[in-house]
């Protein structure tokens, strides 16, 4: 029934400038090496196919492929690594439709558009789900920022074709606390909980983090109360913690939060009840520690580093390092060991080596951190200190065209 996933499937006849490197080129990276590939979401229209490569012990990024057939602004790429296919967002600015595109990758950093699936305009982040009892396909959950709206799909993981399911649509009698920001509901992210049961959406218009339960007969996303987040505060991404080897999914679970209208940081012990998932708060700091948030600045990612030992946070805008360098800032959640810390602690600002780092992926490559340099319209890759868990020196920088909302590892 593969015919059933087909959405509105484009001409895709291409695939342009693809200038590819021979692969002695790629063979001779050093240290570089175990990071293959990269690939960064352009709103210039693009999405790109880089690497890193070394001559003469300097280190640079090359452009394998470069694709348009994401649409006109590419937001959010998500990569299905076993299924050797990457899921690209296009916010569908100035459009009246968003849309999703999945192209099957290649080691050698060649992009096949497999479909182009339209949507409500504004998707800005996805993630996959799966229900237990459906053997056949999986399922994709994304945000949608402009439209209020978050969407469901059916998926099929191994072919990268996808069909719409659901959509939630939100309004507010009035506009929050920061009425420019927050004049609509914004569903920003979307995480999947570590049972799989559950799916959060932070929503920065509404300071709500939406919480679904997935039907496990049918994947279809149910409603569940959300959680009230501090008003004025513009929740926008989450990642949740659970100490690494566990076998249990349902203790020991905490969830981190971004608040980017308030530049805070949020912690919450998880628990699970037979109504469902609830959040209890633990913590709560500036992403700037004591100090107060340069004005302008905007956090935006949060991840776990390799370690599972330290959160990681992109502060947009704050100028830290001089400017048109902005901050990533670290704070400890846990011991070496993985035991979850009774109080987080705020470790200190790292450079970001470019302006508004809307992105950033340290799992591909568990030595080097690819920054999405979004204002500085460039893909960083600086070296990741495993000792200190922390960003560290800059290995090299690329000026793409457009600017850069994501970059992730191959
Ligand atoms: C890269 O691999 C794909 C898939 O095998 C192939 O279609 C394409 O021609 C390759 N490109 C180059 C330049 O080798
Ligand atoms: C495209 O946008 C229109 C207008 O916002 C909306 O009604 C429609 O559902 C969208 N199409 C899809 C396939 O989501
Ligand atoms: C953090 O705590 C302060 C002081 O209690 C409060 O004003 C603020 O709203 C809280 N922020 C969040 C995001 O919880
Ligand atoms: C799970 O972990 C606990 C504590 O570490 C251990 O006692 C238990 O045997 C483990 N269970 C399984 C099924 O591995
Ligand atoms: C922040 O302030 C607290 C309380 O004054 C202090 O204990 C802590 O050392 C300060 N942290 C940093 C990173 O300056």
């Amino acid at each position: 029934m593969v015919s059933d996933f087909r959405g509105e499937s484009l001409n895709m006849s291409i695939l342009i400038s693809a200038m590819y490197l021979p692969i002695c080129v790629l063979a001779g990276l050093g240290s570089v090496a175990a990071a293959s590939h990269l690939y960064a979401a352009s709103y210039g229209g693009s999405v790109y196919s880089l690497a890193p490569t070394s001559q003469h012990g300097s280190t640079e990024i090359s452009v394998l492929s470069e694709s348009r057939d994401c649409g006109n602004s590419p937001s959010w790429l998500m990569l299905d690594r076993a299924h050797e296919v990457l899921y690209c967002l296009n916010e569908g600015i100035g459009s009246s439709n968003g849309s999703i595109t999945s192209f099957k990758t290649h080691t050698n950093g060649s992009l096949a558009t497999i479909e182009r699936l339209i949507t409500p305009s504004g998707p800005v982040m996805s993630a996959i789900y799966s229900a237990p009892d459906v053997h056949t396909h999986d399922f994709l959950a994304v945000a949608h920022y402009e439209t209020s709206t978050v969407t469901t799909h059916l998926l099929d993981r191994s072919s990268g074709h996808m069909k719409y399911l659901q959509t939630f649509t939100y309004s507010m009698s009035s506009p929050g606390p920061n009425a420019a920001r927050q004049d609509a509901p914004h569903p920003h992210g979307v995480v999947v909980d570590p049972t799989g049961r559950y799916v959060l959406v932070p929503d920065l218009g509404a300071d709500l983090v939406r919480i679904f339960s997935i039907n496990p007969r049918t994947g279809r996303l149910e409603p569940k109360s959300p959680f009230v987040a501090s008003p004025g505060s513009g929740p926008r991404h989450g990642v949740f913690w659970t100490p690494k080897g566990s076998n249990s999914t349902t203790s020991n679970v905490y969830f981190y939060l971004t608040h980017e209208l308030s530049n805070e940081v949020s912690g919450f012990r998880v628990s699970y009840t037979a109504q469902g998932i609830s959040l209890h708060q633990i913590f709560n700091g500036s992403s700037f520690g004591n100090d107060t948030a340069p004005a302008g600045s905007k956090v935006a990612e949060i991840k776990l580093s390799p370690n599972n030992n330290h959160l990681v946070v992109s502060n947009r805008l704050d100028n830290t390092f001089g400017p048109k360098n902005d901050s990533i800032a670290v704070f400890s959640c846990a011991d070496a060991v993985g035991k979850h810390f009774r109080n987080v602690q705020f470790l200190g600002l790292f450079p970001a080596y470019g302006s508004s780092p809307r992105h950033f992926d340290i799992s591909g490559s568990p030595d080097m951190v690819a920054l999405a340099l979004e204002e500085s319209q460039s893909v960083g890759i600086a070296r990741w200190s495993k000792l200190g868990g922390t960003p560290a020196s800059l290995v090299a920088k690329k000026k793409l065209n457009g600017n850069i909302p994501a970059a992730i590892w191959a």
